[in-house]
């Protein structure tokens, strides 16, 4: 039996879904509780649990059952069939046996010092006293941070050519009269789309020229970037990754590493600029607290709301008998609003995470389980040494008004509304 759950037809709860998130599901959540259904246009039916042990009982219960390569289908016109968000079961564990040693914690350490590099050049540019929006910038430096440390690109016309190839694809994805053609068409329809095979082709070519090039490098062999890494993997059996398995790889990192980031580093800036006791604590150096603020920010503005597990068999989650078919969907976004939880949730205040660690079914803006994003240790080390640079080279941090900024979706993502706008000075 299916939770209670809105009766509106598909299309409002849909709009709901897509136009106000946040409030869409703090409402149902009011009216239907922790565990709902809801209806998505060209989505499975959805079970929205913000209940933290129905959480673990999805990251801890059998992948084999619990399919999020399938529920992920919406992206697959963009990392293709064989990216490690798509798969599940043993084709899933290989990709992501053969990801998972570059993107090891330790190894973060590595890029630490090019990603302070590049954040002092793009920080540098900034007109003080002016509104930046900082989401836009943010995505600069992210997205120059993928290039160098990911494709291991150096050269400026490799970065140009790279840069423009990608900034066309997201474009041409979020602009918003896209996001209602997407969510119409479904992911098949959209492969048909000439435009979209136009920006797809120019990445694509990027992206085979750029593995070409580096199996002819001489230094492969000591090259620390991840596509030289991702060359040198064999699977299993000793035979090293296919161009299309690199080719969709690369994509999902490239896709999947730099706008997320981008967006929880803005909205850090936008909490800050409206905390200025937490942003004067920042700005002594006081390393734990850092931590803290980035913990705190992905909590109160996860950038992804919920993630999704498709049901191979029936199974009792959260008190429901679910049928097969239906999708689990851990809700990021109510958990982390629990009061039970998180006293006053609403307040940023990332001294909470001095006083209790983050849990791993209460607070999980990177998924969990076999699934929990690749890319944490990356993105929390990335968003760290930002915000150092920027606490260094800035003692002002304001907002563009005092009004804090609506929560607004950019295709998967929830985004500042005014685009994280601050103004700094040194
Ligand atoms: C603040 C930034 C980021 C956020 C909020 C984020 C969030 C997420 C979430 C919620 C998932 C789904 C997890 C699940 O289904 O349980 C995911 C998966 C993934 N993320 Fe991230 N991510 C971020 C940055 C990155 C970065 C920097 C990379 C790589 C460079 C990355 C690569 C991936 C990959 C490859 C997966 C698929 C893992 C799998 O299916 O096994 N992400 N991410």
């Amino acid at each position: 039996m299916l939770p209670p759950g809105p009766r509106m037809p598909v299309a409002l709860q849909t709009l709901g879904w897509i136009a106000r998130p946040g409030p869409f599901l703090e409402r149902c959540r009011d009216r239907y509780g922790d565990a709902f259904t809801l209806r998505i246009q060209n989505e499975d039916t959805w079970v929205m649990l913000s209940d933290p042990a129905a959480v673990k009982q999805v990251f801890t219960g059998d992948p084999g059952l619990l399919h999020a390569g399938e529920a992920n289908g919406v992206l697959r016109p963009i990392v293709g069939a064989n990216s490690v968000l798509l798969l599940d079961d043993g084709a899933h564990m290989a990709q992501r046996k053969l990801l998972l040693p570059p993107f090891h914690g330790e190894r973060m350490k590595a890029y630490g010092e090019l990603m302070e590099r590049v954040a002092e050049a793009e920080i540098a540019t900034w007109p003080a006293g002016e509104v930046v929006a900082t989401r836009q910038a943010m995505q600069r430096i992210t997205l120059e941070i993928v290039m160098r440390a990911i494709f291991g690109v150096s050269d400026a016309r490799g970065l140009d050519r790279l840069r423009s190839a990608v900034t066309s694809l997201l474009d041409w994805t979020t602009r918003p009269s896209r996001l209602a053609l997407l969510v119409a068409a479904g992911p098949r329809g959209v492969t048909r789309l000439p435009e979209y095979r136009r920006v797809m082709r120019e990445l694509d070519e990027v992206i085979a020229d750029a593995i070409a090039r580096r199996r002819g490098e001489p230094d492969l062999a000591e090259r620390d970037d991840i596509l030289s890494m991702l060359l040198r993997a064999t699977h299993e059996d000793g035979s090293p990754m296919t161009g299309d398995e690199l080719r969709d790889e690369l994509t999902t990192l490239l896709v999947a590493g730099h706008e997320t980031t981008a967006t929880a580093l803005s909205w850090a800036l936008e909490r800050l600029a409206r905390h200025p006791g937490a942003w004067a604590r920042l700005r002594e150096g006081d390393e734990p607290y850092l931590d803290a603020v980035i913990k705190e920010t992905l909590r109160l503005r996860p950038v992804l709301p919920i993630v999704l597990r498709r049901l191979k068999a029936p199974m009792e989650i959260g008190g429901f008998e679910l049928p097969a078919g239906v999708a689990a969907a851990p809700c990021i976004y109510l958990v982390h609003r629990r009061e039970d939880l998180y006293p006053d949730a609403r307040a940023f205040r990332p001294e909470r995470f001095l006083e209790r660690p983050a849990g791993t079914y209460t607070w999980f803006p990177f998924g969990g389980g076999i699934r929990r994003c690749l890319g944490a240790a990356f993105a929390q080390f990335e968003m760290a040494a930002v915000l150092r640079v920027l606490a260094r080279r800035c003692s002002r941090l304001e907002p563009d008004a005092v009004a804090a900024e609506p929560v607004v979706r950019r295709a998967i993502t929830l985004v500042p509304g005014r685009g994280g706008s601050v103004v700094v000075g040194a």
